[in-house]
């Protein structure tokens, strides 16, 4: 497919799992990437086949972020596509023993680092006329128990944001959705398979999904790519959960036989 020959996009958190196959699928797609994440090794260890450019840049600085739209702006005269992917975890003790700095990172990362990435290639989208933009949300912002408190209110925000930012950018030909991704395999979630294969609980994961099975990031990266396309030219302000049936059901202990 060549749904991006010509198109220019930017992906946050490109060195992660879903970050990194999202990139890989653009550029297959013949998209010039800009590539965002924290580390310049783990970015140039991601570089995908195709023209390319890799950034630097704290998400959750809105300084860095916008000098990153200028750099592209400067490079490739156009921003056609951003995948707001970038995102930290936090602990998942109870509410009453949240630390609070934990709650000010988290929300700096997940949500305000959308909302800068929103605000600046937003703003030159406008200014052409079209563009569109694909937030990673999580199943963790629709319910419980997928997440710690930050984390969940954090991408709760990211949903209810990409209603409020597809309003403001709708009538200016600017389209955002999300996707909420179930259990996928990366380093974000490397602990919680650690254990399980530690521990021969392997197959248990996922086993609460429709589908029983957890995902793949080339399957979350899929469903981004469809977003940020012409494909889904009459789809904005929408969350579209990307989680094997996860969300689909109440799937309770006790409730399944
Ligand atoms: N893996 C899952 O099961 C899952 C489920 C639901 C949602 N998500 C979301 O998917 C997105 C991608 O996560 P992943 O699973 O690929 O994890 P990952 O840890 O492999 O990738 C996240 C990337 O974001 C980068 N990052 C973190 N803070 C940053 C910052 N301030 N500025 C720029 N980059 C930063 C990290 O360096 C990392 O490369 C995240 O937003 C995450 O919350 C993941």
């Amino acid at each position: 497919m060549t749904r991006f020959e010509g198109k220019v996009a930017i992906v946050t958190g490109a060195s992660g799992g879903i970050g990194r196959a999202t990139a890989a699928r653009l550029a297959a797609e013949g998209a010039r990437v800009c590539l965002v994440d924290m580390s310049q090794e783990a970015l140039d260890d991601a570089r995908p086949e195709g023209d390319h450019m890799i950034r630097v840049c704290d998400v959750s600085d809105e300084a860095q972020v916008a000098q990153v739209v200028t750099d592209v702006m400067k490079e490739w005269g156009r921003i056609d596509a951003v995948a707001n992917n970038a995102g930290i975890i936090c602990s998942k003790e109870p509410i009453t023993e949240n630390e609070m700095s934990d709650w000010t990172r988290v929300l700096g990362v997940n949500l305000i680092g959308v909302a800068h990435f929103i605000k600046h290639a937003g703003t030159v989208m406008a200014e052409q006329g079209s563009g569109a933009i694909c937030n990673t949300a999580s199943v963790a912002g629709i319910r419980s128990g997928a997440g710690g408190n930050a984390y969940s209110a954090s991408k709760a925000g990211v949903i209810n944001l990409t209603m409020t930012a597809a309003c403001d950018l709708g009538g200016l030909g600017v389209r955002v959705n999300a996707v909420c991704p179930g259990l996928i395999e990366t380093n974000m979630t490397k602990p919680v398979f650690d254990r399980a294969r530690a521990s021969g609980k392997e197959e248990k994961l996922g086993s609460r999904c429709e589908l029983r099975r957890y995902g793949r990031p080339e399957e979350i990266a899929a469903a981004i790519t469809f977003l940020l396309s012409d494909d889904a030219s009459y789809i904005t302000g929408q969350a579209l959960p990307v989680d094997g049936g996860n969300t689909a059901s109440l799937n309770l202990p006790g409730m399944k036989f």
